[in-house]
């Protein structure tokens, strides 16, 4: 709640007779959204600077003689504002009838129809027919490939400028321009070169019409076709919110799903573009397993009893630590913590990983720095340039921190002299360090010393997969236990794992996920072809399906339940989008049916929301974590 300070700083206003209070400084069209009134815009964006070139929000304010636009107008005391006058009716029908004059009448194949604010206000709020006699509109170019994503119609283009503004304000990229006067007016890229950009994705977004569209996505679908899941993109560790489209269980586009914490409403095109890779066909849809020597389709019912007794027979003969087990970074947090306690309280081995390089020397310490906090800092050092590589939407943040905030962001290369970049930090205030986890030591050591040095320094550390975080925080790591707790006895790391397979040690693997940390790696199909038992859960057909003695259709990330957690500890949700081709049970539930074939009892339900509890209570930082907020770890811990 506002303290009364707060509230005596509020500004009273009226939007069509409702009193609505906001701060000093607020446009009218977002005290109008605040007083539950809708304004029509086009050009306004809430991402960008209003430049009021539209003229489609203009509404009344009591005491000036002409409409005022409410995107680029602030409140004053006592302000009265009328959205619904015959004025504000006739104007807004006369602006809608004046950008039909010459606009293409495309709807029916235009990739926007059924979400374009150009029909919509005009059924809305526009004229019912045309008066002009005009036969023959200005015409301009059409599908304009902008570059391999991006295709632009200039006769569908409203002139609202977002487009030139988001290069300008957000990327700083300009990469597109208006061009000529008056009704010749255009939209193009810069001498009409390919756009380069790896955030161009978001222009369709922010067109307001169907200038711009995707590629990727062009007579695909029809909104009313699509069904909308909101997720988090997969592609990387940053976790920027989106909605999965998806047609007939197929992906057909991801949009972005504002959340000004993380992506601050932007995705890259690496995100955007890359879901064709959970539509491919090649999909493990059932059960198997090698029967005499070949391998043949099974129940699941027989498949899980063959996998727990084929694993049961080898830690009985060989012992648990026998056994090894591999995840996968793009596994959901309920899928890690049920896996590490599969391995090591239920097979009773300490080998198990979720990637194949050894990760050592981690703590939450490394990860204390949020997204979003980088915009409170006074200055941000940036280790290298692995940490936008591996996270391109970070780009945009470190851009916003620097050109819109005014703030000192210092890039230096990965080997650098601590002591001789603490000396070009501001001598106060907050210092921000961006790190790829590679690079996390160096990291430590910048923090350090500019404590030393007096100053307040924060680390964030990006990650490399959608759930690397939160497999390290629920101890899927031969190393340390869930929330970092460390082991008595550590098990080998993924690589170490594979070649004590290769030697004869490990006689069975059990491996778990889509294997894609694994899948390139020759030391894994070696390991596969020398150990007894290859227990694979996993999506894709790949080397692990096609060696193991049993297989289990398992799903693609589209298409679970249950939780991730980011680069920088925030629990979020993910949604079925897509339902896969077979009925199977979920890859949670598999492993809690491995679990009871192997004797023990996970003690709760295989569901996302149970399991969530029970890491939670392993998990302090996971205790009370709502998704969608970070986990709070204690400092030290
Ligand atoms: S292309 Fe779209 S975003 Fe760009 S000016 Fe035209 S209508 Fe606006
Ligand atoms: S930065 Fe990462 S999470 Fe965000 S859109 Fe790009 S790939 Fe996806
Ligand atoms: S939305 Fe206000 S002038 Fe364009």
């Amino acid at each position: 709640m506002a303290d009364a300070s707060t509230v005596a700083e509020l500004v009273n206003i009226s939007v069509d007779g409702r009193p609505v209070e906001v701060p000093p400084g607020t446009l009218v069209w977002d005290a109008c959204e605040k007083a539950g009134i809708f304004v029509p815009v086009y050009c306004a964006h809430k991402k960008l600077e209003p430049v009021a070139v539209c003229r489609m929000c203009l509404v009344e304010v009591e005491g000036l003689p002409k409409l005022q636009p409410a995107c680029a107008t602030r409140v004053a005391p006592g302000m009265v504002v009328r959205t619904q006058t015959e004025q504000v009716r006739k104007f807004r029908d006369g602006n809608l009838e004046f950008l039909l004059l010459n606009h293409p009448l495309d709807c029916p194949v235009c990739d926007r129809g059924g979400e374009c604010d150009l029909q919509d206000f005009t059924q809305r709020y526009g004229p019912g027919r045309a008066r002009s006699s005009i036969t023959e509109k200005v015409h301009f170019d059409k599908a304009v490939k902008l570059s391999d994503k991006i295709m632009l119609d200039q006769e569908r283009c409203i002139l609202c400028w977002r487009c030139v503004r988001y290069y300008e304000e957000i990327t700083g990229e300009r990469e597109i321009v208006l061009q000529e006067r008056g009704v010749h007016t255009v939209v193009d890229s810069f001498e009409r070169q390919p756009l380069q950009s790896q955030f161009q994705g978001n222009l369709p977004e922010i067109c307001p019409v169907g200038a711009l569209t995707h590629r990727q996505y062009r007579f695909r679908a029809r909104p009313w076709d699509l069904r909308r899941t909101a997720s988090v993109c997969s592609h990387c560790s940053y976790g920027c919110n989106i909605f999965v489209d998806a047609r007939e269980e197929q992906i057909a586009r991801y949009a972005s799903n504002d959340n000004p914490e993380v992506d601050d409403s932007w995705l890259c095109d690496q995100g955007r573009y890359g879901f064709p890779e959970l539509n491919r066909p090649e999909r493990v849809i059932n059960p198997e397993a090698r029967v005499g020597g070949l391998r043949q389709a099974v129940s699941y019912q027989d498949a899980v009893a063959r996998a727990a007794g084929a694993l049961l027979r080898v830690r009985g003969d060989h012992g648990g630590t026998s056994v090894g087990v591999l995840g996968s970074p793009r596994m959901t947090n309920e899928e890690a913590f049920v896996l590490q306690w599969l391995a090591r309280e239920v097979i009773a081995t300490p080998h198990v990983d979720h990637r194949y390089e050894p990760l050592e020397g981690i703590s939450p310490e490394q990860f204390r720095l949020g997204i979003a906090e980088l915009e409170g800092c006074d200055a941000v050092v940036v280790i290298g340039d692995r940490p936008e590589r591996l996270s391109p939407v970070l780009t945009l943040r470190l851009y916003k921190v620097a050109n819109k905030l005014g703030r000192q962001i210092l890039r230096v290369p990965e080997t650098f002299s601590a002591a001789q970049v603490v000396k070009q930090l501001p001598a106060a205030g907050r210092i921000g360090i961006v790190a790829a986890q590679a690079d996390r030591a160096a990291a430590m050591g910048l923090r350090a010393k500019a404590g030393s040095a007096g100053r307040e320094a924060a680390v964030l550390t990006i990650t490399e997969a959608v759930n690397s975080r939160g497999c390290q925080d629920l101890g899927l790591l031969p190393n340390v236990g869930p929330g970092y707790r460390s082991l008595e006895h550590s098990g080998l790391f993924g690589r170490q794992l594979l070649e004590a397979a290769v030697a004869g040690q490990i006689k069975a693997l059990l491996v778990v996920g889509d294997g894609a940390d694994f899948e390139a790696e020759g030391l894994f199909h070696e390991a596969l072809a020398k150990v007894d038992v290859a227990v694979v859960v996993t999506a894709w057909q790949g080397v692990a399906s096609r060696a193991a003695t049993v297989l289990l259709p398992g799903r693609t990330i589209a298409e679970k339940a249950g939780t991730v957690t980011n680069t920088e500890g925030r629990v979020q949700r993910v949604r079925t989008a897509v339902e896969p081709k077979f009925t199977f049970p979920s890859d949670l539930r598999i492993l809690g049916d491995l679990a009871a074939g192997l004797g023990s009892d996970l003690g709760v339900q295989a569901l996302a929301a149970p399991v969530f509890e029970l890491l939670a209570a392993a998990v302090p930082a996971y205790r009370g974590c709502q998704a969608g907020l970070r986990a709070h770890w204690e400092p030290g811990s």
